[in-house]
């Protein structure tokens, strides 16, 4: 057998780049002294797989990778999926949980990820399906006296409380799940390894092995990774290319809502939103959205509006407030809570520039309510019109919603799936309709639709200017 010999490397903790001496800022990233010193064990073979190859040598061979004809039917090559139990779950994961997939969920500590997890094994449970929950954070007691509280118990799943990678595949050996949940990546390690767990080494080779225990052995593994203090998940980016899928759950702690987004998916639509609730029953699941976001919305207000938004698949109303006060500071303020700053930079230059607002001797919040994050540029109509309205002293119809583009020359650009966001606003009784001119070739037939009722229209806008007419009449 080829020998082993002890290395020392280096490696960013940012982006896992590797170098043979410390380096001050790293020349991949550019992020400062994130250089730490790793020791791996090198095989004469010559990369550190190799020397843990050993390990999942005994999983593989299950000869799943031959090639497969195309000409086979749709259902001898269908993508099984699993029923989680919690249908924003599901649709969040493109579907149900793919069979063989391997996932990861992000979030902030506290946020729910490990409640998550643990309901959605008892979801698979009553499925028939059997779950290992594996965590490295809680004793067994700790993890099965949260989920009886929860009032989940089902001998289909199997708790162990564990951080050595190799007793984890040997549990899943022994206990053959179809789910395998890791809680959490950061906290495994592998002992050819002498680096600490959560360092980029130990990530990337323990995701290394799950990943050919998901694509050989045809188990699912589920990983509940951290995130750092700017938001973005801890551990190089390689462990983010590896997942077929990387949901990431959110929440502002004021809010006991909790958004859970898809941000890469390999068997659904990226940036799709399920929403729940934590209470003390655990996550409940909030299956109309629109209502819980418009739900302390009062009558037509001044600098309040609302942004048929499109997260993933699903249409989603919610307010947007904005407000402009003059200041006679040199560097007015812009805040802005759950939209980018940037595009309230750019809406205020191109209103100023329009329509002769002087909204940059003003400091300007902008405010999504709700701890919504939106992502769209199409809520910048909705942006502009609450501050035209707060320009003009004059309240927007409160059943009144928009949504389109601004670009830098005034004009109102089209947005996608102009048709699925309106369906929405008239289900919760919205009646006028402000839309970019561009999409009326889309719109044609829900216009059809909504022409006899009178109290109902759509305002095709063009340009800023026009945004500004139209809201006068
Ligand atoms: P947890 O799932 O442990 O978060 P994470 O794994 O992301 O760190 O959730 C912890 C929080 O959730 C904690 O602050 C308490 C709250 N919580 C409830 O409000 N109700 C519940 O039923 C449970 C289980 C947790
Ligand atoms: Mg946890």
């Amino acid at each position: 057998m080829a020998k082993s010999k002890i290395k020392s490397i280096f490696t960013c903790q940012n982006c896992g780049a590797q170098r043979s001496r410390w380096e001050g800022k790293c020349s991949d990233c550019g992020s400062w002294n994130t250089f730490v010193e790793e020791t791996v064990a090198v095989s004469a073979a010559g990369s550190a797989y190799a020397a843990n190859a050993g390990i999942w040598k005994s999983h593989s061979g299950s000869g799943s990778l031959q090639p497969t004809s195309l000409a086979k039917s749709p259902s001898e090559i269908k993508l099984r999926r699993f029923d989680t139990g919690l249908e924003e779950l599901n649709r969040v994961l493109g579907g149900g949980l793919a069979e063989g997939s391997f996932v990861l969920v992000g979030g902030a500590p506290g946020i729910g990820k490990s409640t998550l997890l643990l309901q959605m094994s008892a979801g698979l449970a009553k499925e028939q399906r059997k779950v290992l929950y594996v965590s490295g954070e809680e004793s067994v007691q700790q993890t099965a006296s949260r989920a009886h509280r929860l009032g989940l118990m089902s001998a289909s799943v199997d708790l162990a409380s564990e951080n050595n990678l190799s007793v984890i595949l040997k549990y899943a050996e022994e206990k053959k799940p179809a789910i395998l949940i890791i809680d959490s990546i950061q906290t495994l390690y592998l002992p050819t390894i002498e680096s600490a767990p959560g360092s980029v080494s130990q990530v990337r080779e323990c995701s290394g092995h799950l990943m050919e225990l998901a694509k050989q052995k045809g188990l699912t593994v589920v990983l509940i990774g951290h995130v750092t203090k700017d938001g973005s998940l801890a551990g190089p980016k390689v462990l983010e290319h590896m997942v077929d899928c990387v949901l990431s759950f959110e929440g502002d702690s004021s809010y006991e809502y909790r958004l859970l987004r898809s941000v890469k998916n390999r068997f659904g639509a990226a940036n799709e939103l399920g929403v729940f609730q934590m209470n003390s029953l655990g996550l409940q699941e909030v299956t109309n959205p629109s209502e819980l976001f418009l739900e302390e919305r009062s009558q037509s207000q001044m600098g309040s509006t609302v942004f048929a938004s499109l997260e993933g698949t699903r249409p989603l109303l919610c307010e947007i407030q904005a407000l402009a006060s003059p200041t006679n500071m040199a560097m007015p303020r812009r805040t802005s809570v759950g939209f980018d700053v940037n595009r309230v930079h750019l809406l205020t230059a191109v209103l100023d520039r329009h329509l002769n607002y002087k909204l940059a001797q003003c400091d300007l919040f902008v405010n999504v309510v709700g701890g919504l994050k939106i992502i769209e540029p199409a809520a910048d109509l909705a942006v502009a019109s609450a501050l035209i309205s707060n320009e003009k002293r004059s309240a927007i119809p409160h059943q009144a919603c928009f949504f389109g583009e601004i670009g830098l020359t005034g004009e109102v650009r089209g947005v996608s799936f102009p048709e699925l966001r309106l369906k929405e606003a008239l289900k919760l009784g919205f009646q006028h309709f402000y839309v970019p001119q561009s999409n009326a070739r889309h719109l044609e037939g829900f216009a059809q639709e909504i022409k006899s009722d009178k109290n109902k229209k759509i305002v095709y806008v063009k340009t800023v200017q026009h945004l500004h007419q139209v809201l006068q009449s």
